[in-house]
């Protein structure tokens, strides 16, 4: 088992990273308090939630919630039937939230549990890579509005998150492999030694083998981790997490959600923000080809669908980061393993998307 500290405001929190860790009940007695609250959803409670037993078996006072799979789920009225469920539990404020599953279980638990009696425990348990790489760390929680998503949320640091990563196996390849995209992005915007690592071991990781995913996922969380933390300090470098994100919101939105998962587009927006870095004179020649490369891999697709009009994704960026004149603040690289934020011309933005 990898243990990573992660530093916050007012203190630290660890993620465990191991396999076997949801029956690992010496782990979880550090963490788990009071009345407790498990929140999940079904696909995931299906394949492990009685994995909890031994780690709850001495909570007396213990309700579960198990809510449909799905981005839809996000929402206020769930969020309130979390906090109902806490008071019906007789909840006080050492009560402890578990959210055991993805990214939306992880956001809308953690957002009950900064709400509730003002901030109570929130142990994250996250069951996608995208969640055990991403969301489970920083504290961000929260939900969507119908006028857009995660408009309405709070920062609330677990009190611990605990990475399974025997749950990998049961995940989707889709999902696997968006998440993936994600552990890329780490290497490829400050992490030269670990993104060589990805090219050697892509094989291992798409296999699934555990020392693999344990030490993508602990080096992911340890990146992610100098970033959070560095933020508190100087405003900015948590901005570089978005390598590729402008690009793939773009893409996201004009395809009305449904062509890619987040990662997928995320994928793409990397290797045009990559290929934009060379063309501005910023990243040396071969820089997107390496990435490309990679990523293809991992079986992720790295070009924009030829029938994308690139005026109206350039449109959607400059709604997504409006700034002065006709430029977009974008994340580029100066080499794999270390970005930058730039502003750059809509033109040579145009460019790119046309090749
Ligand atoms: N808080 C943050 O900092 C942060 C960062 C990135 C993303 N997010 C949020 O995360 C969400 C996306 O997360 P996600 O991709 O994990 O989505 P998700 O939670 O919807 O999970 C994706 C799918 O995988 C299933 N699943 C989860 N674990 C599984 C397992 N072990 N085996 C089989 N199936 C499993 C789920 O049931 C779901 O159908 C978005 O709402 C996004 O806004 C938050």
């Amino acid at each position: 088992m990898k243990v990573i500290e992660v530093a916050h405001g007012g203190g630290t929190y660890p993620v465990y990273i191991g396999q076997g860790l949801l029956t690992t009940a010496s782990v979880w007695a550090r963490h788990v308090r009071g009345r407790v609250l498990v929140v999940s959803d079904q696909t995931v409670a299906g394949h492990y939630l009685s994995r909890l037993q031994p780690a709850l078996a001495a909570i007396e006072h213990k309700e579960r919630v198990i809510l449909p799979a799905g981005e839809e789920q996000k929402t206020l009225s769930n969020w309130q039937r979390l906090i109902e469920e806490l008071v019906a539990l007789g909840a006080q404020r050492d009560a402890t939230v578990v959210a055991l599953g993805g990214g939306v279980i992880g956001d809308l638990a953690g957002f009950a549990a900064a709400a509730y009696m003002r901030g109570i425990r929130v142990v994250q348990v996250p069951t996608t890579l995208l969640a055990q790489v991403d969301a489970a760390v920083g504290g961000k929680t929260g939900v969507n509005l119908p006028a857009g998503k995660n408009l309405v949320g709070a920062f609330h640091a677990p009190h611990g998150v605990i990475v399974d990563v025997d749950t990998l196996s049961t995940l989707e390849d889709r999902d696997f492999r968006a998440g993936l995209a994600e552990v890329v992005k780490y290497g490829a915007i400050r992490d030269a030694g670990f993104f060589a690592w990805l090219e050697q071991e892509a094989d291992a990781l798409l296999a699934r083998l555990p020392d693999a995913l344990m030490e993508a996922v602990a080096r992911s969380v340890a990146n992610k981790a100098e970033v959070v933390v560095a933020d508190e300090r100087e405003a900015g470098e948590r901005a570089l997490l978005n390598f590729g994100h402008t690009f793939g919101h773009a893409l996201e939105t004009a395809t009305g959600y449904q062509r890619y998962r987040h990662g997928e587009a995320v994928a793409i927006g990397m290797c045009l923000a990559a290929r934009l870095s060379e063309m501005l004179g910023i990243a040396p020649v071969g820089t997107r080809d390496r990435l490309q490369a990679v990523l293809r891999r991992l079986g992720l697709a790295t070009d924009l669908p030829p029938e994308l009009d690139p005026e109206a994704l350039l449109d959607l960026m400059r709604l997504d980061k409006k700034n002065a004149a006709d430029q977009i603040r974008l994340v580029l690289l100066h080499e794999l393993g270390q970005a930058v934020v730039q502003p750059c011309p809509g033109n040579d933005i145009k460019e790119v998307l046309r090749a």
